[in-house]
């Protein structure tokens, strides 16, 4: 492979997701593997601009050793909402133009993806990589994270069963997403929750999410009590799932309605940065592999301005402005599984 670029610099942007670290780890070992000077970027876009002296850690195949399966970000990330303006895009060129660096990975998610964007525009290579536990970047089928969130949901929403299965209690929950729905529906299948709540069906429930837990709720009771069981032991709890950021919307006041309604014991819960951390899936790390990799071998072939993101099975990469206008229709199928199974 020819090289067309001597140091890259690696950094996370955004919200911090489990895998970001395993890309940064494949990034770095990629190109030092190929013979490139690799720097990680600490602090994101705002270290690259307003501290890069301090900010900036030479990567060898010796001191990125141990990120590879660590939740958060290592280099820490966080979002620089002012990345847009030219003044601290010149200086982040000029910053990377004095230290050599050639070429930048950015891992983060659509917001990232324009800074990205701009500093190609500018003269800088650079390559994104979806790093978000949202899942809410249309152009990838995946983010990195979203594995580890959603086993982190299941994990956590087990806890809850345990407890309210002893007490015949409903807990309602709220779950992250950032107004994508994907960890509130995937979430809601694999924790068998009897109900879920999440923009694209306000319309149909003329926003009123409490009337239709409960409607849901009342539905399932009625097909348990109908069915009973040998032993007589009929399941008694209830757990419902929410996206969190919907206007009107508030677990407290879903879980009093279910109370004051149906009679059933009811308590709510913000799940939060719980969900953000811990230890990657071995799916989230072998993506983050997998991008990391592809990322620096783009840039060693002279090519930029480019997200790389998982269609199918497959790591593919897509010009980032296109990428930036893909949508993703929301999967009603989904929604109709999960609404069967939560009786
Ligand atoms: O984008 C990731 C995410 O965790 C969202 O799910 C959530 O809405 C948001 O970040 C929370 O942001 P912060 O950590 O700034 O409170």
């Amino acid at each position: 492979m020819e090289k067309k670029i001597n140091a890259i610099a690696i950094l996370t942007s955004g919200g911090d997701a489990p895998g970001m670290n395993s890309a940064v780890y494949a990034a770095a070992k990629t190109a030092c593997a190929k013979g490139l000077k690799v720097y990680g970027v600490r602090y994101s876009y705002w270290g690259l601009t307003n501290d890069i002296d301090n900010c900036l850690i030479e990567f060898n195949v010796n001191n990125i050793g141990d990120i590879l399966n660590q939740g958060g970000s290592y280099l820490r990330s966080m979002r620089f909402k002012e990345f847009y303006k030219e003044e601290h895009l010149q200086k982040a060129i000029a910053n990377c133009r004095d230290k050599g660096i050639d070429g930048l990975v950015v891992i983060g998610g659509d917001g990232s993806f324009r800074g990205a964007r701009d500093l190609t525009l500018r003269g800088l290579p650079c390559i994104g990589i979806p790093g978000t536990i949202d899942n809410d970047i249309p152009s990838s089928d995946y983010t990195l994270g979203y594995d580890t969130c959603l086993n982190t949901i299941k994990t956590l929403c087990a806890s809850l069963c345990d407890t309210i299965s002893s007490n015949d209690r409903c807990m309602v929950v709220e779950i992250m997403g950032n107004q994508c729905s994907d960890l509130t529906v995937n979430g809601g299948i694999a924790t068998g929750a009897t109900a879920i709540v999440v923009p694209e069906i306000m319309e149909s429930i003329n926003n009123d999410a409490a009337g239709y837990v409960v409607e849901k709720i009342r539905k399932a009771r009625e097909l348990r009590e109908a069915q009973g069981t040998s032993s007589g032991d009929i399941k008694k709890f209830y757990l419902v799932l929410v996206a969190e950021k919907m206007p009107g919307v508030n677990v407290a006041d879903i879980a009093s309605a279910v109370e004051k309604k149906l009679g059933i014991e009811s308590r709510s819960i913000v799940l939060g940065h719980l969900q953000r951390g811990g230890t990657p899936s071995s799916f989230d790390v072998i993506m983050g592999c997998r991008m990391g990799n592809k990322a620096v071998k783009l840039l060693m072939d002279g090519i930029s301005n480019r997200v790389v993101v998982r269609k199918g099975s497959d790591i593919v990469d897509y010009d980032i402005l296109e990428a930036l206008d893909m949508k993703t229709p929301f999967d009603y199928d989904l929604l109709e599984i999960a609404n069967e199974l939560g009786v």
